[in-house]
């Protein structure tokens, strides 16, 4: 079976909404572990729209599973990673102006920078993910480099089936992907845009140890919670109307 990661990303791009305290990423991960999940995930982005860095910092304390660090391989995200020591860290691409993380990393258009930051990071007892296209050419440089996992990006299956109702070619580049990067040594994990309704070809992928999904779990917590919150509120106001008499 593969494990789960969760992202908690937009638990805080709700609280970031409002620049209070609440929800608390904090308080997420430790429902997401007591649920069963595998792991935490957060991306602090250089522009932090939602994850802190005093997230990851209280996170790296009370994370019990495993802490992944979503980041850019840039030179600060570099020495913040090395500082805290998440369990994981995973390269992604970065733009500014992206809702998400769009696309896979381009290996090929800076190597000697992909290749340092995985020494330096495992080096330091972290070991590395690259979040790359199910494209051939990624998969034998991640190995080249010496990365311990890719993340498969899902999200070209996803759109797929979501806007043509089938993505037979798409799920077959991610077995073939995971295939070839099994092959050549490499630790496979997946994610972005998974969901209750197509997780189920991915996950069935032999090679497939963890799959990270964020936004369609949050989005799923927000309907199935609402229900309880807005009687939680009525419960008081009806207490309120007895004059606080229970
Ligand atoms: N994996 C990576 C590398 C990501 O950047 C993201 C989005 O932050 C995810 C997985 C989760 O994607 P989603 O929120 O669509 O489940």
């Amino acid at each position: 079976m593969a494990t789960l990661g969760v992202n908690i990303d937009h638990i805080a791009t709700l609280r970031q909404a409002r620049r209070e305290d609440e929800p608390n990423p904090l308080e997420a991960a430790r429902i997401v572990e007591k649920a069963g999940a595998h792991g935490i995930t957060v991306h602090l982005r250089e522009d932090r729209r939602h994850i802190q860095d005093a997230d990851v910092i209280a996170l790296r304390k009370k994370v019990k599973t495993r802490l992944n660090l979503e980041m850019a391989a840039t030179e600060e995200m570099i020495r913040f990673a090395i500082k805290i020591k998440p369990d994981q860290a995973t390269l992604v691409p970065e733009k500014r102006q992206e809702l998400t993380t769009e696309g896979g990393l381009n290996l090929a258009a800076a190597p000697e920078r992909f290749e340092k930051a995985i020494d330096r990071l495992q080096a330091k007892g972290i070991p590395v993910s690259l979040f790359i296209h199910p494209d051939p050419q990624m998969i034998k440089l991640s190995a080249w480099f010496g990365a311990t996992f890719i993340e498969i990006h899902t999200g070209e299956y996803s759109r797929a089936l979501r806007e043509k109702g089938s993505a037979k070619k798409e799920l077959a580049e991610v077995i073939e992907g995971a295939r070839l990067a099994k092959e050549i040594g490499l630790r496979v994990h997946g994610g972005h845009g998974l969901t209750y309704q197509n997780v189920l070809p991915i996950a069935a992928i032999p090679e497939m140890e963890d799959l990270n999904i964020g936004h369609n779990i949050i989005a799923r917590a927000s309907m199935v919670g609402l229900e309880k919150a807005v009687k939680e509120m009525l419960a008081l106001l009806k207490k309120a109307k007895r004059g606080g008499k229970k």
